[in-house]
């Protein structure tokens, strides 16, 4: 078992997921009020007032002349605040989404290092299955869920209680956390090595494109996809058996309905975009765990 290290620096440096995403959702709110506002004070500068009469006495003019000044003030005002608030924004999504330097290539060479990602829904007995290919074909296993809640309870987690709601919900937390977990207990396993070459079996990962493509692109290329196909009801009553005594908050009925979801609406385009690629081996899961795995590896003879 894989003991999760403490996220990298590289981590740390980013600022917190959350605060980039509320980065992206508050500017164009913020720039619209103020766009009306401005709007709004277009109208008060004086457009519609009256304009001075020839031949009548200036000191009419006055209360008008005032109320123009009055109006353009402010107006300079909100375009100078206006200006200010864009360039806040731009300097506070820069600072907000330091991302990791970019790599142009994966830290592991997929010559050295093979990676198969194991997908399905929630219940689909991914678990079991990647138990038996680590006994026979010497894989090590790395669960995405697993790595997530040990990071969850380690004391001092900067990204505890995020990963916490996330899970409770059903949600994919946001996928820098995920990566950088997998990359640590990747360089972990493999510098026990003495060559630094391994396999891994990638479970429950990637639940999203963006995790997909990033984990390609900086941490290793993968070289095919075990996707255990299950229907809902034989995967919700599995995991409300296994509810009965796993202690996961997100085992009853209520997180169950918000994973089958997700799955669908979120996970599932990652299996499709692989399928396109020619990269999916699909397993039919709804058999006993014996028969799963006959069909796993007969379906994966020639591609390991
Ligand atoms: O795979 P498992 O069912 O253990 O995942 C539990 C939860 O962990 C998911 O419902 C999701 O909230 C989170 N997770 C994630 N991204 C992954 C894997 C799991 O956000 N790639
Ligand atoms: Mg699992």
């Amino acid at each position: 078992m894989i003991q999760p290290r403490l996220l990298t620096r590289r981590l740390f440096q980013q600022a917190s997921p959350l605060q980039s995403l509320s980065n992206h959702a508050g500017r164009p709110i913020r720039t619209s009020i103020l766009r009306s506002q401005a709007r709004r004070s277009y109208a008060a500068s004086g457009e519609k007032g009256p304009r001075p009469i020839p031949g009548q006495s200036p000191f009419k003019i006055w209360p008008f002349l005032a109320i123009i000044l009055a109006g353009s003030g402010s107006y300079m005002l909100l375009v100078k605040s206006r200006t200010d608030m864009a360039a806040a924004a731009q300097a506070s999504k820069s600072s907000g989404q330091i991302a990791a330097p970019k790599k142009d290539t994966p830290t592991f060479s997929s010559d050295k290092v093979t990676v198969v990602f194991v997908l399905g829904g929630p219940g689909a007995g991914k678990g079991t299955q990647c138990a038996n290919l680590v006994r026979d074909y010497n894989f090590t296993h790395l669960s995405a869920g697993d790595l997530l809640r040990a990071e969850q309870d380690r004391p001092g987690s900067e990204f505890g209680q995020l990963i916490k709601d996330y899970i409770k919900d059903g949600a994919i937390v946001p996928m820098e956390v995920t990566v950088q977990l997998l990359e640590n207990a990747m360089t972990e396993t493999l510098s026990k090595t003495k060559d630094g070459k391994g396999r891994f079996l990638i479970d429950g990962f990637p639940r999203k494109l963006d995790q997909a493509v990033k984990f390609e692109e900086s941490v290793c290329k993968a070289k095919f996809v075990l996707f255990y196909d299950c229907p809902e009801d034989v995967m919700e009553k599995r995991l409300l058996k296994r509810g009965e005594t796993s202690g996961r908050t997100d085992d009853n009925a209520e997180s169950i309905k918000k994973r089958f979801k997700t799955f669908v609406e979120t996970s599932m385009p990652v299996v499709d975009t692989y399928d396109k690629e020619g990269k999916v081996v699909k397993v039919v899961a709804n058999k006993s765990p014996e028969d799963v795995y006959a069909e796993t590896k007969k379906k994966i003879e020639g591609r390991i």
